[in-house]
């Protein structure tokens, strides 16, 4: 017995950054940004936390899946960093709700979605619980160098969520990691001690080398769709909807002329939010759900990838 999506949520910050706006900021503009990337603009934590949007999502989903918080056996929250180190932004949600129960974050960069689905499953496959939320929300802003065209332009926040129920909607998942830290990473910010000096100048921003993360994207998308459709005995042409990382316009449309399938199923929402890491899937999720764009037996892909590097991809059929 595996787990089925029960109900969806999400939650946006207020505040809207636009290409415009970043222009002031940087030396680009719109046309660069949007040629390059497909996004428009991006949603940035200011006016509240990133607890706030993470409860938001999770009170959405909870009530799409007409669930109470108290029938929750764990939370799952997928974040590379929650408003504290600790306690873990799950357990924050869950003093929110009022409610006890096993919560934890978890920290995949990107496909961290799909990651806490995995371990969600565990826990449906070892009867250890019923229902399940996985969670994951984003604050990408705080790790911005907001002085580096090359990444600013790209990053914004946000959470979205799913309430697991038991059932056979997962087909199947797969995760990986290449232990690489080079093309993308965020250095921990580490204060002096009495004891130990830090260098003073170290940067405590997101470094990336784009290009290696685009060919890698390009890549492992590709091959983590095609391992996981042979592996779940389905054909390409028989998925309804691929839900891929929303990082850029170019890397989904790259992968979508490999796999040789039409623009329609291949949803996207980075044109108004840009990239959130491992909220993309559970927000694009949510949209879709709320849009009534899924039907039951509907079959999903879900597939990302991001620092570690990582990816993670899953099958899904739709219906709870
Ligand atoms: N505005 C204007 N010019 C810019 C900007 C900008 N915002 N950023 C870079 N440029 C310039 C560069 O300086 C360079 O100029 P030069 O030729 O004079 O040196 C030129 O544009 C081309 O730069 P490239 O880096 O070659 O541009 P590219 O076409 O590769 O696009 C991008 C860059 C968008 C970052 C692309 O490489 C990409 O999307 N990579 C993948 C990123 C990604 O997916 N990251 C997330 C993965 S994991 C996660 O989600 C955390």
């Amino acid at each position: 017995m595996s787990f089925s999506i029960i109900g969806t949520g999400s939650s946006l910050p207020s505040f809207i950054v636009k290409n415009e706006d970043l222009s002031k900021i940087v030396d680009t503009n719109d046309e660069w940004i949007t040629t390059r990337t497909g996004i428009k603009e991006r949603r940035i934590i200011r006016d509240e936390s990133l607890l706030d949007i993470a409860e938001k999502a999770t009170r959405a989903a909870l009530k799409d899946a007409n669930t109470d918080a108290s029938e929750l056996d764990l939370i799952i929250c997928s974040t590379l960093q929650g408003d504290t180190i600790s306690p873990s932004l799950a357990c924050l949600v869950l003093e929110r709700l009022g409610v006890e129960c096993p919560a934890f974050d978890i920290n995949a960069a990107c496909p961290g979605f799909v990651y806490a689905l995995d371990v969600a499953a565990a826990y449906f496959e070892s009867k250890k619980a019923k229902k399940v939320l996985v969670l994951s929300a984003e604050q990408l802003s705080k790790f911005t160098n907001w002085e580096d065209r090359k990444t600013c332009v790209l990053f914004g926040d946000g959470a979205g969520a799913v309430v697991l129920g038991e059932g056979d909607g997962l087909k199947m998942i797969n995760l990986k990691a290449k232990g690489q830290r080079e093309s993308l990473y965020i250095p921990a910010f580490s204060p002096d001690s009495p004891f130990v000096k830090t260098e003073s100048s170290q940067n405590q921003f997101l470094d990336m080398k784009g290009q290696e993360i685009y060919k890698f994207a390009v890549y492992t998308v590709t091959e983590d769709v095609l391992f996981a459709a042979q592996k779940a005995g389905i054909e390409i042409d028989d998925i309804d909807y691929f839900l891929l990382h929303q990082a850029n316009g170019r890397i989904i449309e790259a992968a979508r002329n490999r796999l040789n399938q039409p623009a329609s199923k291949f949803p996207m929402n980075l044109c108004n939010l840009g990239n959130t890491s491992s909220a993309t899937i559970p927000i694009l999720l949510d949209e879709m759900n709320q849009n009534n764009q899924l039907k039951d037996g509907d079959i999903l892909l879900m597939s990302a990838f991001g620092a570690g590097l990582t990816s993670g991809v899953c099958i899904l059929k739709w219906g709870k």
